[in-house]
């Protein structure tokens, strides 16, 4: 076959570190794919900027537009609404396939983008954009398809999760907590996203708009950050066998007053029971907690952020559609080549 060229936009936290992982792993890539994956270039803003990896020279170039068009799939991982919206658009029209961990632009222009992509029959993949490493998108997509979700709890920002564990375990001031998130680098410089609850919203849209089968814009989430949460109201949510968490509820709902079915997303500072296994997420993870009517409840639990761990979401969905473009490759069956011979030992020491 020949290779399958992937153009990347953005190098940021989480671009660095997936075109660090697609130049290191290219062997193993291309034998899980049946074809070779080449990276054809990186778009940046400012190609002198210092980077998370060391990145070829050769690769960057600042005209994201050339290189969207010399690219069978186009990784956008620039984050904010413009110029990632025009360029994703551009890939699409292009004939690209495309993969994006940006939450923002999702939740703020999700039905124009899929629109695009479903009426050139483009594939448009986003695992990272909600949960980092967590796979949620695809199982909520395509693995509980066949089920009806009635709720989704989400810890869906790490930063937040963070500063609340911490005034939990430590009984600290909301500005202390969010000062060691800061100095431990889980916060931005501008921690106004995490902490106002914005990221969480963002993330809580795209959740219900997948698991309802619906559109929910971000503007429609009801959102209350963290601020006004002190350390007196953590102690007493302690003491009466409650954690405060930070929730990004979605749920089918009926109202009360109409009759009227329908969905309802929201983010806000929750009373977690101890006994729940939300209130065991610790530190900067994330997790999901989903109710569906048939298979119950489900969690998604795992690092919520971090560029390697969110990159290893993006190249999930760089394979799966890279697999697609490989008829009768590897992708197509379950095991049809061995890289890993099975040990014929009867037994092992399990560390755990
Ligand atoms: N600022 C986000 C968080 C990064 O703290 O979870 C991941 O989207």
């Amino acid at each position: 076959y020949r290779s399958i060229r992937v153009g990347l936009l953005g190098a940021g936290s989480v671009g660095s570190q997936v075109a660090r992982l697609l130049l290191e792993h290219a062997d193993e890539l291309a034998q899980r794919v049946g074809a070779p994956i080449e990276l054809v270039g990186i778009a940046v803003r400012d190609t002198s900027a210092k980077r998370d990896a060391d990145l070829p020279a050769e690769l960057l170039t600042t005209d994201a537009e050339t290189l969207i068009h010399g690219s069978d799939i186009v990784i956008e991982l620039m984050g904010g609404l413009e110029p990632a919206r025009t360029l994703v658009l551009a890939a699409i029209a292009s004939g690209a396939d495309v993969v994006t961990g940006n939450k923002a632009l999702l939740a703020t222009h999700g039905p124009e983008l899929f629109a695009a992509a479903q009426q050139v029959g483009a594939q448009l993949s986003y695992e990272a954009a909600v949960g980092g490493a967590i796979p949620i998108i695809r199982p909520l997509r395509d693995s509980l398809a066949g089920d009806r979700i009635d709720r989704i709890l989400g810890i869906v920002n790490g930063t937040t999760n963070f500063i609340l564990d911490r005034m939990d375990q430590t009984g600290a001031s909301l500005e202390a907590a969010l000062a060691t998130a800061t100095e431990l680098g889980y916060a931005e410089a501008d921690p106004t996203a995490d902490i106002g609850g914005y990221d969480a919203a963002q993330k809580a849209a795209i959740l219900a708009s997948l698991a309802f089968h619906t559109s929910v814009p971000v503007d429609a989430v009801h959102r209350e950050g963290i601020t006004g949460v002190s350390a007196e109201q953590v102690e007493s949510a302690k003491r009466a066998g409650y954690v405060v968490k930070l929730l990004a509820i979605c749920e089918r709902l009926i109202d009360d007053e109409t009759g009227d079915e329908g969905v309802s997303a929201r983010v806000y500072p929750a009373l977690v029971p101890r006994s729940h296994p939300l209130a065991a997420v610790h530190g900067a993870n994330n997790a999901v907690f989903v109710e569906a009517a048939a298979a119950g409840p489900l969690m998604f639990y795992g690092a919520g952020a971090g560029g390697v761990q969110t990159a290893s979401a993006v190249l999930g969905d760089l394979v799966a559609i890279a697999r697609r473009h490989v008829i009768g490759g590897p992708g197509t069956a379950e095991s049809t080549h061995a890289e890993l011979p099975v040990l014929d030992i009867g037994r092992i020491t399990t560390r755990y």
